[in-house]
């Protein structure tokens, strides 16, 4: 099967959180399954100088959007056989600092950015001698593909374009915009009703998406079913109840060639789950990097993370500051809110011995933290999938989470199955719950037997995409049904 995937970000090129990982993951594991995937993504900046061997395509975009035309280039990069990655270069939109914003300011023009990608990833739909068999866009940024393609089907008379696959990543952001922004679109105004693209006056990207594409997926079971309430359908649960029947829960899986302790060039010593000796030795090597006491006896909890609402970081302050009276330390590496950056700055200015804030992006350091810690933290308010407690599970630092999304059907509780449980997790969303499963880890913690059978157990968790990707695959079926049984009605 021939896939077209397309997402404003792809590990290792451009990453913000999981979105990056997940796309480049599905298609290493499309490729491997003797499928051909293809991704389209932005040249942002520093990309071609970080992988020269990328190719120019001969090929020259120029696009309508709205009143102007805006031109392009096409890259391209074979990472493996049957795993090609599209670069659109477009210098005005993509050279830039970072993916979305700066100084926690979106850029005033994310509208037209992400059209033109929109725009660019249909006409390689169309126009490409390699004809896909089905288009997958992921999350707002490209989420208006459909709509668009469904157009040049009407009116451009291009009679049999491939059906459209939108994954939802986090319904939190919809790519909302002005009415204005939707000229941008050139798509005729029957596309900007409430059956549209129209979202109370404005022009709402991922809601396109939903409406248009024939097929939709999510990235857990659970986050699938909570979407489709108003609790956590951020005003789309009524469109999503609609559409439930081509609504999938695909629980994301893990790339193990990038998160393996056993061949991590980020790690001081590599371990593995017969061999757990190293995992001292990263804990030893974290707790110097970060300037916190040395020292094997002491627990050690940490979290990585975008410190938005979503990552439940106001509950995380707050049961910190009332556990670390016990012998505990705790390093997070994050960034995000301004407010939430300076809550932990200042925990750790406070608790210098116990508490290391990192607030930066950085990947190796991820890596070592999964690698160092006993206990990992994840208290989301809610969490389409997670990836950070997957790769917690397989370094074997126990994940503590809260019961939402995916996260739900990751980790398993002892309260849950007693054979079988991985982590600790918590219900209600409140310092005080987290608090109480901190202080559950802490005497797991002194019982090193019991200790050992968890890490066992959560590091022989495995989420592999072999098996996820039978899923997209069947999602892809259930996209073409769509597609047909709309045409024949
Ligand atoms: P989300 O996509 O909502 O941010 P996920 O758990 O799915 O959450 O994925 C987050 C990804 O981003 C993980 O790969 C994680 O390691 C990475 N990440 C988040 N913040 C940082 C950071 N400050 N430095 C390095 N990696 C980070
Ligand atoms: C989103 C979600 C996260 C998910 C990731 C990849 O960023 O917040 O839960 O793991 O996408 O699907």
């Amino acid at each position: 099967m021939n896939v077209l995937l397309a997402s404003s970000e792809v590990h290792p090129f451009s990453k913000t959180g999981g979105l990056a990982d997940m796309v480049s993951a599905l298609g290493k594991a499309l490729a491997r399954a003797g499928h051909e995937a293809r991704v389209v993504t932005p040249l942002y900046r520093g990309i071609r100088e970080r992988f020269p061997q990328m190719r120019r395509v001969d090929w020259h975009f120029d696009l309508p959007l709205g009143d102007r035309h805006v031109q392009g280039a096409l890259w391209s990069l074979e990472m493996e056989k049957g795993l090609t990655v599209y670069f659109i270069e477009q210098p005005g939109f993509f050279d830039r600092a970072s993916l979305y914003h700066e100084h926690n300011i979106s850029y005033a023009d994310n509208a037209g950015r992400f059209i033109f990608l929109s725009k660019c990833t249909a006409h390689l739909a169309r126009y490409l001698p390699w004809r896909p068999d089905v288009v997958h866009v992921h999350d707002w940024q490209t989420a208006l593909v459909p709509a668009l393609l469904l157009q040049q089907q009407r009116a451009e008379e291009w009679g049999n374009p491939p059906p459209t696959c939108l994954t939802i990543h986090n319904l939190a952001y919809q790519g909302i915009f002005p009415p204005g922004a939707f000229a941008l679109t050139n798509l005729p105004l029957e596309f900007f009703t409430l059956e549209g693209a129209e979202f109370y006056g404005h022009l709402n990207c991922l809601k396109a998406g939903i409406e248009f594409a024939d097929g939709l997926t999510t990235v857990s079971p659970r986050y699938a079913r909570e979407i489709t309430t108003e609790e956590f359908g951020h005003g789309l649960d009524g469109l999503l109840r609609r559409r439930q029947k081509q609504l999938l829960g695909i629980l994301n899986g893990v790339d193990y060639d990038e998160w393996n302790p056993a061949h991590d060039p980020f790690l001081a010593r590599p371990y593995s789950v017969t061999r757990l000796a190293g995992k001292a030795v990263c804990k030893l090597a974290l707790q110097q990097e970060v300037g916190l006491p040395e020292g094997r006896g002491v627990p050690l909890f940490g979290t990585i993370s975008r410190l938005a609402d979503q990552k439940g970081v106001d509950i995380q302050l707050a049961a910190l500051e009332e556990m670390l009276n016990t012998q505990m330390q705790f390093v997070l590496l994050g960034s995000g809110s301004s407010a939430y950056e300076r809550g932990y700055t200042a925990l750790a200015r406070r608790f210098p011995s116990q508490v290391a804030a990192r607030v930066k992006y950085d990947e190796g350091l991820a890596h070592r933290i999964e690698a160092a810690c006993d206990f990992y933290i994840m208290p989301s308010r809610f969490e389409p999938s997670g990836l950070n407690q997957m790769y917690s599970l397989r370094y074997g630092a126990i994940p503590i989470v809260r019961a939402t999304g995916g996260l739900d059907d990751s980790v398993i509780d002892f309260t849950e199955d007693t054979t079988r449980a991985n982590g600790i997790k918590f219900y209600e969303y409140s310092a005080r719950a987290l608090a109480k499963a901190i202080r559950k880890a802490l005497v797991l913690y002194q019982q090193p037997g019991l200790l050992r059978q968890f890490q066992r157990r959560a590091m022989k968790t495995l989420f592999h995409w072999e098996q996820t990707v039978q899923e997209y695959l069947k999602a892809y079926e259930l996209a073409r049904d769509f597609r047909t049984r709309s045409l024949l009605s």
